[in-house]
Parts: structure tokens; C-alpha cells; sequence
């Protein structure tokens, strides 16, 4: 599968004009991303990542390194038409209403009637936003509205590659649920989506992959699975262990005996071959075998308080 974005070195440094010093707000970041995968860009406030999405979209450009989009190099306008963005403070004519902005969008890429209605009426459905609500000017919009105007805007020219920055910031948590669902459609139509966000439970659900960056710097990057895999694994058991008990608590830190009921709620993964020999050996039970998963959550502080060095 071709990289959608290949990332190499990429470094930028910006002017603090006031303290007279440089601040580096991407420093030496490599990361692809795959085709048709929904990719997680995480870090804190301030870690880079705006700076790195409008890198790779030719906003602004990089002091060193490089990088390819769908294949191109930076900057190159052939992406212009196969990518699209969702900036993190959107910023639309509030007098306008939903369909106009949809209108004007549909117009900067030169899609015209009855191409453009048809296209503009297909982004506000699939943003599912209220039909009643199409020719109200955007003043009148909630936040959630206007952010779902912000994703249709982003989709209006059928993009291989969208970036959304913060897509889901400041929604209730329905208005939350369904935008990842729209964004897991995106997902399903073979689309890449390069999201950063801080919602942590929502790039859970919907990312395949994710880096966590961190003053500009890769700390970490794999799948949710791989990230979120623990060390961990509870068992449970049922029967007597008699003597064996004490063979499991010499490789156990915690084993709870009630009656007939055994549990080692956290027995280190080497270990839990030995442990069910000595549960099978003593002719207990085994019920469950269950592994620990951190959260994202849990691995990005982690990752950042201990990588990141604060
Ligand atoms: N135009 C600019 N001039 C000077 N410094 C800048 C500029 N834009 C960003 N920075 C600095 O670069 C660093 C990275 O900023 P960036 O906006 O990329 O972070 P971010 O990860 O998107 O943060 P957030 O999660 O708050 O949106 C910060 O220290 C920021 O102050
Ligand atoms: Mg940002």
C-alpha cells in the first residue's frame, strides 16, 4: 500500500520575535501514513501539530526536511485538488447560509451546475446536517452545526486525503458521537484522514494508527492495539489449590481466595503459562484468562511524562 504521507525529517523553526530567540515547533518528525488509514496525530498543546498539518499542505513551509503527499512533494499543486482541511478555528461568513458556504466552496473547485447543487446537497446529508437548516445563515448555527459545515466544506471536492484538525473540540457528547461516525464513514468510502485531536476516547474508536508527538518530536507511533496492549492478565479460577497456592504466590504478586473462587488479578504476562499448569495440575478450573488494555488516555500520559521527560 503507498504512503498518503510520508513525512522525512521535517523541521520548522519559527521567530520569537519578542524573546529574540527560535523556537522549534517541529523538529526532525518522520511518519507515514497509509493509504485509507485514519491516522491519530496526538500530542499537547503547542506540541506541533497544527504546524505539521500546514506543512503538508504547502500552508507554510519547513525550515528542513521534506515530505510527500498522495505521492507529491510538498507545496506541489496537484495535491491541491485531492486534499482538503478542516482548520482547528474554521472560520466561515457568518451571513451566509449553510448552503451558500457549501455553494462557494463547490465554486472554488470549479464544480459547476447541476453538478455542484447535487454535490452540496450529497456533503450536508452525509454531515447529517438538518435539511431545515440549509438556508439559515450561520450566525444562527450551534457549534455543532457549524462544525458539521466545516467537514462538509472538507468533502465538497471528493478528497483522497483530508486533514482535520480538532475536528471534534467543544461538542456535547452526542453531537461527539456522531461526528466520529461521520468520520469512520469517511473512513469506509477508502478515504485517508490525518486527524488531530485531543478527544482521546474518540481517536480510540476511530483511528487504526497514531503518533504521539511531543516539542515537536516523534515519541511513539503503532496501532491501538499495539499501544494499548498491557503486561497484565487476570486469571479466575475455580476450585481448591491446597498446597499449590503457595507455588502461585511465589510467581503472583496478588492471589484472592474466596472459598472456592481463585483470582490473580494482575499476573505478569511470563507468567501466566506457569500459573495455569499449577491451576490445571490441581485440578481447579480455569474460567477466564482476560488481558489488561491501558487506555489511550493511560498511554499518552505515560508516553509524554516519560519520554516527553515532563
Ligand atoms: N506563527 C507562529 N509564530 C511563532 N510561533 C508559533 C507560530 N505558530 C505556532 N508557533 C509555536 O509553535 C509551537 C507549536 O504550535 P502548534 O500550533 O503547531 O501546536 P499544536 O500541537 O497544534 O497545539 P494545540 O493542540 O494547542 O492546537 C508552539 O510553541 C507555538 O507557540
Ligand atoms: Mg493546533
Amino acid at each position: 500500500m503507498p504512503a498518503a504521507v510520508s513525512i522525512q525529517g521535517l523541521t520548522k523553526k519559527y521567530l520569537d520575535v519578542f524573546n529574540k530567540s527560535e523556537i522549534t515547533a517541529v523538529d526532525n518528525l518522520e511518519i507515514d501514513v497509509e493509504e485509507g488509514e485514519i491516522f491519530g496525530f496526538l500530542g499537547r498543546n503547542g506540541a506541533g501539530k497544527t504546524t505539521t498539518i500546514k506543512m503538508l499542505l504547502g500552508l507554510i513551509f519547513p525550515t528542513s526536511g521534506t515530505a510527500t503527499v498522495l505521492g507529491h512533494p510538498l507545496g506541489d499543486t496537484a495535491t491541491k485538488t485531492q486534499t482538503s482541511y478542516l482548520p482547528e478555528n474554521p472560520y466561515f461568513y457568518e451571513n451566509m447560509t449553510g448552503w451558500d458556504v457549501m455553494d462557494f466552496y463547490a465554486k472554488l473547485f470549479h464544480i459547476t451546475e447541476p453538478a455542484r447543487s447535487k454535490r452540496v446537497k450529497e456533503c450536508l446529508e452525509d454531515v447529517h446536517l438538518d435539511p431545515k437548516a440549509w438556508q439559515r445563515p450561520l450566525h444562527g448555527y450551534s457549534k455543532g452545526m457549524l462544525q458539521r459545515i466545516g467537514i462538509a466544506q472538507a468533502l465538497i471536492n471528493d478528497p483522497k486525503l483530508l486533514f482535520l484538525d480538532e475536528p471534534t473540540s467543544g461538542l456535547d457528547p452526542i453531537a461527539h458521537a456522531e461526528l466520529r461516525e461521520i468520520i469512520v464513514n469517511v473512513g469506509k468510502r477508502g478515504k485517508t484522514v490525518f486527524l488531530s485531536s485531543h478527544q482521546l476516547p474518540d481517536v480510540e474508536l476511530v483511528c487504526s494508527r497514531v503518533a504521539i508527538i511531543h516539542q515537536g518530536k516523534l515519541l511513539t507511533t503503532g496501532t491501538i492495539n499495539e499501544l494499548t496492549a498491557g503486561e497484565k492478565v487476570e486469571i479466575r479460577a475455580e476450585g481448591k489449590l491446597n498446597g499449590d497456592l503457595e507455588k502461585i504466590k511465589s510467581i503472583a504478586d496478588i492471589v484472592e481466595v474466596n472459598d472456592t473462587h481463585i483470582r490473580i488479578p494482575s499476573a505478569d504476562e511470563r507468567n501466566v503459562t506457569d500459573i495455569l499448569d499449577i491451576i490445571r495440575s490441581a485440578k481447579a478450573t480455569i474460567i477466564a484468562v482476560m488481558p489488561h488494555r491501558r487506555t489511550l488516555e493511560e498511554v499518552f500520559v505515560d508516553t509524554v511524562l516519560k519520554e516527553g521527560g515532563n
